[in-house]
């Protein structure tokens, strides 16, 4: 079998949602220590739909792939069901990544979860602290794999 998936290709090589939204209503930046990369997500959101989402990552194939894959699942569903989106969830729906680079579809969980806790901080929205964990706190084991 191929190391990645067409799937992960396909979303590598043409990624949906690239880009920025001026006047987002979330944003979320999240990054991995290790490997340096960077995944920024942008959220519109109305009567608690994500109507649309955009985003920008610098990094590898796999997080470009994962956020492109993300976005798409986000799109259009209610804020609950963006906040259930697990990176297993992401790299299944990518036919999966390599074991060595689960680590990348988690950034696409994070910065979601990142840009909706940003929405509800930006408009006085109170939340669950439990549905905000910091993600540094279970994700370290992650990183063991990466030189
Ligand atoms: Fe850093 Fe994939 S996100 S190697």
């Amino acid at each position: 079998m191929a190391l990645y998936s067409e799937k992960v290709m396909d979303h590598f090589t043409n990624p949906r949602n690239v880009g920025k939204i001026e006047d987002a209503d979330g944003v979320g930046e999240v990054g991995n220590a290790k490997c340096g990369d960077i995944m920024k997500i942008y959220l519109k959101i109305e009567n608690d739909i994500i109507v649309d989402v955009k985003f920008n990552t610098f990094g590898c194939g796999s997080a470009i792939a994962s956020s492109s894959m993300a976005t798409e699942l986000i799109k259009g569903k209610p804020i609950s069901e963006a906040l259930e989106l697990t990176n297993k969830a992401v790299a299944e729906a990518l036919d999966g990544l390599p074991a060595h680079k689960m680590h990348c579809s988690v950034l696409a969980e994070e910065a979601i979860r990142a840009a909706i806790k940003d929405y509800y901080d930006k408009n006085g929205i109170a939340y669950d602290k439990a549905d905000f964990p910091d993600p540094h706190d279970e994700e370290d084991e992650h990183f063991t794999e990466e030189d």
